[in-house]
Parts: C-alpha cells; structure tokens; sequence
C-alpha cells in the first residue's frame, strides 16, 4: 500500500463526488484501486481519470471518501484488473456511478483521435455528471427530466450499432444484463466490454469473493470481460 493526498474533492451532487489526489498513478481506463479510508474499510473503486476516483455515497466508507477534505492522506493499492480495449468508433454506455471508469476512457480515446458516442442514463437530471465534458453524448432519465424518458437500453435500442467497432458498458446489473441480451440478439456481443463491480475483498485473486460462475476472478480476469467471456448469470 502507498499513500498519497487528497489535492481536491469535487461535488457533483449530494452524493457523488470527485477525489482528486496530487499525483497521478500509471493506469489505463478499465483499471481500479484498493482504496484504504483510513478508520473504515478497505473498497475497489475504478480510477475516473489518472488521478481521481468519483464516488458515490452508499454506505460508511463511501460517505467518509465523499466527504473528505483535500490535503486529507488515503492509502491506495493498484492499479489493478484488466482495462478496456481502445478502438476508433466507440459507443459507451453507462448506468449512474458507471460513468466514472467510462468517463477516464472517453477522454483517453477522445485524446487518441477516436470518434466516441456517449449514451448516458440515470435516474434523473442531478444525477447526470459531467454532461458539458462529452464531445457527443445523449441522455436518458427514468422521469424524463433530461433527455430521453426511459432506461438506457430502451435507447440504446434505438442505434445501429453495426458503426462502432467497440461498446462499452458499466452501470447496474440490470443495465448490464439487458445489454447482454439486446447485444446477443444483434449479435454484436463479441465486441462488447462489460465492466463489472462484483463484491471484492483482496482484489488479487486470492480470496475467491468475486468469482464469476464460470470460474473467472473479476478482480484479475476482469473487471471488464468482452461479451462473449460472460456466463449466463454474472
Ligand atoms: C471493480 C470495482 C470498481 C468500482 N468502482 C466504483 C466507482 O468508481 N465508484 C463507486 O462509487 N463505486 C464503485 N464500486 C462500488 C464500491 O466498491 C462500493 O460502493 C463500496 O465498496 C461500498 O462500500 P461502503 O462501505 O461505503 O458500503 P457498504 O456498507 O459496504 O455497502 C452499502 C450498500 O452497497 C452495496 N454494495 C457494496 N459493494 C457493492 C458492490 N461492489 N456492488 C454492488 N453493491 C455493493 C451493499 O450491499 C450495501 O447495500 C466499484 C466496485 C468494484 C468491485
Ligand atoms: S477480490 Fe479476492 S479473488 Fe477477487
């Protein structure tokens, strides 16, 4: 474990914000850290950029990272897991608190010349972040209060995905698991990634609570598995 500062701690709502740490850890989109709170728990949080996690406030240690102050000290271990695949043409999708790992690939794949799609669903407005940082995105909203009415797979079916060379996705399980569905019936699952955020206690494949039905460890296979890698429950 190594610990670095807090540099800044930016809200995007009542529950979610921005950790910023004063240096940035070598890392690829996809990838997550131990995150040690110091006083609470040990949690996985994916990096939304080189030097920040975007945490949303679910329980005692998420609510002490989100209201924690700059200059504060965490411990940090990682990088670690299996990033995404870069492409040119690609479609992101996310579901809620699933921006954050998407968010650190749009802007790595903007930077890298890639033509990117973001189609991004929550419950409602305020809990849409970072809607001015995408070059091109669409929104959907379970009470229509932003864009599209509805879930984000409802508008996802709405896109010819035979354009994107990838599609990435993170956000709930339901989320994913409709995705799965609608990506197999189109028959693009093979160059689908799916980022899952399965329960974790070591986070280096030594303590088997994040295996998947078919045996593979989301902490060291995954977190982001390729559709075609998923078993039927995950
Ligand atoms: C690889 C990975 C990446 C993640 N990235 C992010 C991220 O970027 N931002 C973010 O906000 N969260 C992320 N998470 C989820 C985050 O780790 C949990 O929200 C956190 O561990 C909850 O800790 P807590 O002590 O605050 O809450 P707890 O008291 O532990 O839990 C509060 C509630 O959340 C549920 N919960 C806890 N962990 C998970 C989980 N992994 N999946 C679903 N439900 C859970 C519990 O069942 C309980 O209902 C990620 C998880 C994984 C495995
Ligand atoms: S978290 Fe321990 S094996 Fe994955």
């Amino acid at each position: 474990m190594f610990c670095v500062r807090i540099d800044d701690v930016i809200r995007h709502n009542e529950r979610v914000a921005t950790i910023k740490f004063e240096r940035k850890i070598p890392s690829f989109p996809g990838q997550f850290l131990m995150v040690n709170v110091f006083g609470y728990e040990e949690i996985p949080l994916s990096l939304s950029s080189p030097n920040s996690v975007t945490v949303k406030a679910v329980g005692e240690t998420t609510e002490a990272l989100v209201n924690s102050k700059p200059k504060d000290l965490i411990g940090l271990r990682g990088p670690f897991g299996r990033p995404f695949t870069p492409s040119d043409k690609a479609l992101i999708v996310a579901g809620g608190i699933g921006i954050a790992p998407l968010k650190f690939l749009h802007d790595y794949l903007i930077d890298r010349g890639a033509e990117v799609l973001v189609v991004f669903g929550a419950r409602t407005a305020k809990d849409l972040i970072w809607v001015d940082e995408f070059e091109n995105a669409i929104f959907a909203t379970d009470d229509g209060s932003e864009g599209f009415r509805g879930n984000v797979v409802e508008l996802v079916k709405s896109i010819d995905l035979s354009k994107f060379e990838r599609i990435y996705c993170c956000g709930p399980k339901p989320m994913l698991r409709g995705l799965f569905e609608l990506f197999k019936a189109k028959n693009v699952l093979d160059k689908a990634e799916f980022s899952l955020e399965n329960y974790m206690r070591c986070g280096i494949g030594l303590c088997g609570s994040c295996v998947l039905e078919n045996g593979a460890r989301v902490c060291v296979e995954g977190p982001v598995f390729r559709g075609i890698e998923l078993p039927k429950e995950f």
